[in-house]
């Protein structure tokens, strides 16, 4: 399927200024699975265990010190013309500091809209404009008190949710998403985990769900892998990775989440708890 990771190592520094040479990934293999239908990859680690420098891969931001980068078989570093264009289409990034990720002397309405255009999702300004304020409004933004604005002049939480609206408004076969709702309330982020759960499911959009949080790859993943100090130390079907993880370092992981978290214990998929699946099924 589309994208693989395949023995990649990345070190940084070991130059005259840069330190000693560090190893970010030690040999990573991903696979995202899957034919036509969508598929939920969680990744999940301490700070510093080398996810961010795992979705800058993914990205083609980073090219790998050893090892290989693959969209649909094809090394990110050959893709060129037309495929070079189809990857920056089909593969959209949600970045962890959507700041920076932003250009600062643009309109957030530039922002969505722009992109809408330059990937003919949109004929004309009246049509790109009315697919932002449906993204906007997706995320639980509302179109009139966000599009006239900077991003500075968003919050935290309302760039990384203007960040996820303009990614998923550009219908991406896979969308990687580092930390997508770590400043965003918790009743809030329950809402956008479920709608990138529905383009899942409904349009078969597949996602690389980032977290630092194991409840929330829990809740909307369907495989996990955990990292730790630039190796994946876990890899598995969501389910499975949760009742018996393998790796002590998982079973520590679990063991520091609140007992009494009400979201454990219950996945979005589950026929019992979630409306959609009711629906599918009626
Ligand atoms: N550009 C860089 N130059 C040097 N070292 C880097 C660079 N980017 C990342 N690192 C180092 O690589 C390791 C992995 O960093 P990475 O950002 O991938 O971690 P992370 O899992 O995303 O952490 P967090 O959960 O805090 O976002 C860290 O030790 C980090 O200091
Ligand atoms: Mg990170």
């Amino acid at each position: 399927m589309p994208l693989e990771v395949a023995g990649a190592w990345v070190e940084f520094g070991g130059g005259l200024f840069a330190g000693p040479r560090k190893a970010a990934l030690r040999g990573v293999d991903l696979r995202l699975p899957g034919g036509e239908g969508g598929h939920i990859l969680a990744v999940v680690g301490e700070s510093g265990s080398g996810k961010t420098t795992l979705t800058r891969l993914l990205l083609g931001l980073l090219a790998p010190t050893r090892g290989r980068v693959l969209w649909q078989g094809r090394d990110l570093a050959t893709l060129d013309g037309a495929a070079r264009t189809a990857y920056r289409r089909d593969v959209q990034a949600v970045f962890q500091d959507p700041f920076g990720a932003f250009n600062p002397v643009y309109r957030i309405d530039r922002m969505l809209t722009l992109p809408a255009l330059r990937f003919g999702l949109a004929r004309d300004a009246a049509e790109a404009r009315a697919l932002a304020e449906a993204a906007l409004e997706t995320v639980g933004l509302r179109p009139s008190e966000t599009l006239g604005r900077f991003p500075h002049q968003l919050s935290g939480g309302q760039r990384q949710r203007a960040m996820v609206a303009r990614a998923v408004m550009l219908r991406p076969r896979v969308l990687v998403a580092d930390e997508p709702v770590s400043m965003v309330d918790a009743s809030l982020r329950a809402t956008i985990l479920e709608s990138l759960w529905r383009l899942r499911h409904d349009k078969g959009m597949s996602l690389v769900y980032v977290t630092h949080d194991l409840a929330t790859a829990y809740q909307i993943a369907d495989s996990i892998v955990v990292m730790r100090g630039g190796e994946i130390v876990e890899a598995g079907d969501a389910e499975t990775t949760i009742r018996a993880p393998r790796h002590p370092y998982t079973r520590d992981l679990l063991a520091a989440l609140p007992p009494a978290d009400p979201t454990i214990g219950w996945r979005l998929d589950d026929d019992t708890a979630h409306p959609s699946a009711k629906e599918e099924t009626a």
